[in-house]
C-alpha cells in the first residue's frame, strides 16, 4: 500500500527530491543535449538558457550552441547578434574558422555561448550540396568537447537540414512540450524524425525527456495536457515541470537567466531541479 502522505507532483507521480549533485574533479568530455521542438514559442530558448545557468551553478562547464538563425539565445545573454563578426555560420561554412574563437564568455561563471545571427539562415540552403550536409555541426563542435561537460543546443522551430545537424551531433534530444491543447500535435513528425535519424545518421541518438512548460497549476486544463503527456511517453516526461510565469520573459528583457534575475523565484528552482533530475538521470555528467 503506497504511503498516505506521499506528494503526487504535476505529473501526477510522486515528487521526488533530486540530491545536489556531486562537484567534479575534472570536466570533459561534454555530453551534447538538443532542444528541440518544430513549434515555435515552447520554451526551447528559455531551457537552453535556464537550464544550462542552473548546470553552471552546480560547477558544470556548459556550452551553449545558439542553433536558429533568430539569435534569441544569444539576445537572452546579452549579446547583440548585429554587431558579430563571426559567429556559428562561419565555423559551419569556412573550416578554417576555430570554434575557439567564436565562442563566448557569459557574465555566468562556467556558461559559454557560441553566438548566431541571420547569416546562419544562409546555411541551411548552402550546406544542400555539402558533402556529408547532416554531420557539419557535429564536426564543428568536436575541438571543444573535451572543455565542457554539457553542450545544450538551442535549436530552430523547425525539422530542417539545421535541426537535422543539431541530432546528428547529440547524444540526447530534450522536447520542451507548452502544456497547451495541441501540444502533442507534431509530437508523432518530431519522434519520426528522430527515429529517422538514429536509423541513418546517429545511432547512439536518444529521447533524454520530455520537459512540460507553461504549467498553470490553477487550470484544470494544464494539469489534463500533462495528464495525457505522461499517459503517451510515461518515464520519458521529467518530474520536473516549468510553470508559467511572467519573470522568464522579463529575465529573457534583462538578458539574464532567471538564476540570477530572480535567484529565489519558484521558476530559478525549478530549472536547478530540471539540473538535478539531468544529472540524476545519468543525462549530464
Ligand atoms: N515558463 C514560461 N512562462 C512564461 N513565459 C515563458 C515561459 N517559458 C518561455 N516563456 C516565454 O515564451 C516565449 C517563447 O519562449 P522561447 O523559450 O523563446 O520558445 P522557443 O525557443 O521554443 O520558441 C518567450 O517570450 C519566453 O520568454
Ligand atoms: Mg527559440
Amino acid at each position: 500500500m503506497a504511503p498516505v502522505d506521499t506528494e503526487l507532483g504535476p505529473t501526477g507521480r510522486p515528487e521526488i527530491d533530486f540530491p545536489q549533485p556531486a562537484p567534479l574533479s575534472s570536466h570533459g568530455p561534454a555530453r551534447i543535449i538538443a532542444m528541440c521542438n518544430q513549434k515555435g514559442g515552447v520554451g526551447k530558448t528559455t531551457t537552453t538558457i535556464n537550464l544550462g545557468a542552473a548546470l553552471a551553478e552546480v560547477g558544470r562547464k556548459v556550452l551553449l550552441v545558439d542553433f536558429d538563425p533568430q539569435g534569441a539565445l544569444s539576445v537572452g545573454l546579452g549579446i547583440n547578434p548585429h554587431e558579430l563578426d563571426v559567429t556559428i555560420y562561419n565555423v559551419l561554412m569556412d573550416r578554417s574558422t576555430d570554434v575557439r574563437s567564436v565562442v563566448r564568455t557569459t557574465a555566468i561563471e562556467g556558461l559559454d555561448v557560441l553566438p548566431a545571427n541571420i547569416d546562419l539562415s544562409a546555411a541551411e540552403v548552402q550546406l544542400v550540396g555539402e558533402v556529408a550536409r547532416e554531420m557539419v555541426l557535429g564536426r564543428a563542435l568536436r575541438p571543444v568537447l573535451d572543455d565542457y561537460d554539457v553542450v545544450l543546443i538551442d535549436c530552430q522551430p523547425s525539422l530542417g537540414l539545421l535541426t537535422v545537424n543539431a541530432l546528428t551531433a547529440a547524444h540526447g534530444v530534450l522536447i520542451p512540450l507548452e502544456c497547451e491543447f495541441f501540444a502533442l500535435r507534431g509530437v508523432a513528425l518530431l519522434v519520426e524524425t528522430i527515429e529517422k535519424v538514429q536509423d541513418r545518421l546517429n545511432p547512439r541518438l536518444e529521447i533524454d525527456g520530455i520537459l512540460a512548460t507553461m504549467y498553470d497549476s490553477r487550470t484544470l486544463h494544464s494539469r489534463e495536457v500533462v495528464a495525457r503527456v505522461v499517459e503517451a511517453f510515461g518515464d520519458n516526461v521529467f518530474r520536473t515541470v516549468i510553470s508559467r510565469t511572467v519573470k522568464f520573459p522579463d529575465a529573457s528583457v534583462a538578458a539574464e537567466p532567471i538564476t540570477t534575475y530572480a535567484s529565489t523565484h519558484a521558476g530559478a528552482e525549478a530549472y536547478r531541479q530540471l539540473a538535478r533530475e539531468l544529472i540524476a538521470r545519468g543525462d549530464a555528467a
